[in-house]
C-alpha cells in the first residue's frame, strides 16, 4: 500500500518536473511609467520612463518562460507595450500594439501582460507601442539558452549588453502630433545614444559617457538592441572584431566582421573577444543613411561609449576610435553585411521553410501623399503606405472588435497587390501613382495558410530609402532579395531554401525587394509595419487576422479578465482626413 502510494507520489513529481520543463518558469515583474528628469546635450527634460531608468529595466529569462508584467501607468497619457519579437503562442492579448490588440493603459491605471515565450532564444527587447513614446520607453529582454542544450558556440566568459537611442530635446509626442495634424516633417532626434548617453563626441556628454570594462583574453557576448527611432546605424568597436551569431532571436552561421549594420526594431548577438593591448577603444555607432539626399538636415552626430580593459596601464589621452565605421552615405557595407545573414540550419537547429504557398502578396512600400482639408483648402500632406493603403487606427482595437464580432472597425480587404504596377524604382513616377487611400484594411488568412510576401520598396515622390518591415506573432524566413522591380520569372530562381535567416525584422533594400515567407500557426491579430516610427505614424503597417484552427489548442486563448477600456481617442498616427476616398470608417470632428 505504501509502496503503492509513493509510487503515485514519484511518479505526480517526475510529471510535474515534465511539466515544469516544458511550460519553463514563471517570473513577475513590475514596471512602473512615471515622468523622470533627465540631462543630456546640456539640457534637462522630463521624459515618461520605466523604474526611473533610460533604457528601462532589462528582463532576463530562459528560453519557454513565462512573465507576468504588471504596468502601473503613474504618467500624464496612455499607452501601451509591446514585446518585440515574442512570438506569444495564441496570446495576441498581450501583444501590445495599441488600437491593434488593446487599447491604450490610461494614467493610473494598470494592466498585466502575460509574455509567453516559445522557440526565442538570444536578444529581444520591448517598447511602448503607442505615439511616439518608445523613445524613452524601452529595454533588452534577454532569452538564455536551456541550460540542456547550451549555446550553438562556445560558452562565453560573460556578455553585455548595448541599447541604441535616439535623443530628442524636445517634448516629441506634442511635436509628433502637431507635425501629423499639419501634414509637417516629423520631428528629428539630436543624438543617438548608447545605454542612455551619447557620449564623449557631444556636448556636455564626456562626463556620463557609458563604460564597458572587460578583462584582456575573454570572451564576451555582446547584445544589441536598436531602439533608434527613424534611422538604420552602423556600429563598430576600434581594433575589435565582431562575430555575429544571432539576430531576431534566432542563431545565425558566425559573420566575422569589422562592423555591422542594424535597423530600428532589430537585436544582435555578437562574440567579441578582448584581444587588444591594454586601453581605451570606443564603441561607436553613426547614422547609415539610404535616403542619401542632402544629408545635412539628418541627425548624424557620432554615438560612442568606451571599451576599458581592466589592468595596470596608462590610458591614452583619448580612446581610438573605430577608421573603420562607414560614413552615412556608404551603401556597400550595409548590403555586403545583409547578404552574409544565413540561418544556422543544423541538426540542433533545424529550419523549416514553407513550400506549398497557399497566399501570395506583392506589397509596395511607399512614401507618398493624402490629401488634407487644412481650414477649408485641399493641401497634400505626407503619408506612407502599403499597397498605396494608409493605415487608421480605428477606435477599438482590432482584436476586440475581431473576438467580439463589432462591425465598422476594420474591413477585411488588404489587397494582396499594388492597385497599379508601374516601374516603381523609376525617377519621376506618373503622378496618379503617389496619393494613397486611408483605411483600415486587414488580411484575413487561414489558420496554418503558407504565406508569401514580396516587399517592394518604390520610389514614389523620388524618394526611397530602406524600411525596416516588422511582423508581430511571428518570425518569418527572408529567401531572398534584391534591387530593383522584383521579377517573378527570374528572381524566385534565386531563392534561398538552404539556410534562410530567421528573423522578425527585415530591411526592405532602397529601390529594391525582399521576400519572406511564413506559416500561419499562431491565431490572433497581428500587426506588420515598417519600423520607422515616422512611416508608421503616416500608415505604412497592416494587419494580419489568422482564424482559429478549429481545435481547443489551434484557436486565441480566452481573453484576460481585465482589458484597458476603449476610449474614442486618435494619437500620433495620420488622421482620417475628411477628404481622403478610402473607406471612411471614422468620423473626426
Ligand atoms: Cu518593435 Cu510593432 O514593433
Ligand atoms: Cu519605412
Amino acid at each position: 500500500m505504501m509502496g503503492m502510494f509513493s509510487g503515485f507520489l514519484k511518479l505526480m513529481l517526475l510529471y510535474g518536473m515534465f511539466l515544469g520543463l516544458a511550460q519553463g518558469k514563471v517570473h513577475y515583474r513590475e514596471f512602473v511609467l512615471k515622468e523622470a528628469n533627465f540631462t543630456r546635450l546640456c539640457e534637462t527634460k522630463s521624459m515618461l520612463v520605466v523604474n526611473d531608468s533610460f533604457p528601462g529595466p532589462v528582463i532576463r529569462v530562459t528560453k519557454g518562460d513565462t512573465v507576468y508584467v504588471n504596468v502601473q501607468n503613474q504618467g500624464n497619457y496612455g499607452l501601451t507595450i509591446h514585446w518585440h519579437g515574442v512570438h506569444q503562442p495564441r496570446n495576441s492579448w498581450s501583444d501590445g500594439p495599441e488600437y491593434i490588440t488593446q487599447c491604450p493603459i490610461e494614467p493610473k491605471s494598470n494592466f498585466t501582460y502575460e509574455i509567453i515565450f516559445s522557440d526565442e532564444e538570444g536578444t529581444l527587447w520591448w517598447h511602448a507601442h503607442s505615439d511616439w513614446t518608445r523613445h524613452s520607453v524601452h529595454g533588452a529582454i534577454v532569452i538564455l539558452p536551456k541550460e540542456e542544450t547550451g549555446y550553438p558556440f562556445l560558452q562565453p566568459d560573460g556578455e553585455e549588453i548595448l541599447v541604441f537611442g535616439s535623443w530628442y530635446k524636445g517634448d516629441v509626442n506634442k511635436e509628433v502630433n502637431e507635425d501629423l495634424e499639419t501634414g509637417n516633417v516629423t520631428p528629428q532626434s539630436n543624438a543617438y545614444t548608447i545605454n542612455g548617453q551619447p557620449g564623449d563626441l557631444c556636448p556636455c556628454s564626456n562626463e556620463s559617457t557609458y563604460r564597458w570594462q572587460v578583462e584582456h583574453g575573454k570572451t564576451y557576448l555582446l547584445r544589441l538592441v536598436s531602439a533608434v527611432m527613424n534611422v538604420e546605424i552602423y556600429f563598430a568597436i576600434a581594433q575589435h572584431n565582431l562575430t555575429v551569431v544571432g539576430m531576431s532571436g534566432s542563431y545565425v552561421k558566425p559573420i566575422l566582421t569589422d562592423v555591422v549594420m542594424i535597423s530600428p526594431g532589430q537585436t544582435m548577438d555578437v562574440l567579441v573577444t578582448a584581444n587588444q593591448p591594454l586601453g581605451r577603444y570606443y564603441m561607436a555607432a553613426r547614422q547609415y543613411d539610404s535616403i542619401r539626399q542632402g544629408v545635412k538636415n539628418y541627425d548624424k552626430e557620432n554615438v560612442t561609449a568606451i571599451l576599458e580593459y581592466k589592468g595596470n596601464y596608462t590610458p591614452s589621452v583619448s580612446p581610438s576610435f573605430p577608421n573603420n565605421l562607414p560614413t552615412y552615405a556608404d551603401f556597400n557595407p550595409a548590403i555586403e553585411f545583409m547578404k552574409r545573414i544565413r540561418s544556422l540550419a543544423n541538426k540542433d537547429h533545424p529550419i523549416n521553410v514553407p513550400q506549398n504557398i497557399t497566399t501570395r502578396m506583392y506589397v509596395t512600400a511607399s512614401e507618398n501623399n493624402v490629401l488634407v482639408d487644412l481650414g477649408g483648402e485641399n493641401v497634400t500632406a505626407l503619408a506612407s503606405s502599403l499597397n498605396n493603403i494608409s493605415w487608421v487606427n480605428p477606435t477599438t482595437d482590432v482584436l476586440l472588435a475581431y473576438y467580439r464580432n463589432i462591425s465598422g472597425i476594420y474591413t477585411a480587404d488588404f489587397p494582396d497587390n499594388p492597385p497599379s504596377f508601374f516601374n516603381f524604382t523609376e525617377d519621376d513616377s506618373p503622378d496618379d501613382t503617389t496619393l494613397s487611400v486611408q483605411g483600415t484594411k486587414v488580411r484575413m488568412l487561414n489558420y496554418n495558410e503558407e504565406v508569401e510576401i514580396v516587399f517592394q520598396g518604390t520610389n514614389l515622390l523620388d524618394v526611397s530609402m530602406d524600411h525596416p518591415m516588422h511582423l508581430h506573432g511571428y518570425s518569418f524566413y527572408v529567401i531572398g532579395s534584391g534591387y530593383g522591380v522584383f521579377d517573378i520569372e527570374t528572381d524566385p530562381k534565386g531563392y534561398n531554401f538552404d539556410d534562410p535567416p530567421k528573423l522578425n525584422t527585415v530591411t526592405l533594400p532602397k529601390n529594391g525587394w525582399v521576400a519572406i515567407r511564413f506559416k500561419a500557426s499562431n491565431p490572433g491579430v497581428w500587426l506588420w509595419h515598417c519600423h520607422y516610427e515616422r512611416h508608421l505614424s503616416w500608415g505604412m503597417s497592416s494587419v494580419f487576422i489568422v482564424k482559429n484552427g478549429g481545435t481547443p489548442e489551434t484557436s486565441i486563448r480566452e481573453p484576460p479578465p481585465y482589458l484597458p477600456p476603449c476610449k474614442d481617442s486618435f494619437t500620433s498616427r495620420l488622421l482620417q482626413y475628411e477628404n481622403s476616398d478610402g473607406n471612411r470608417l471614422n468620423k473626426i470632428d
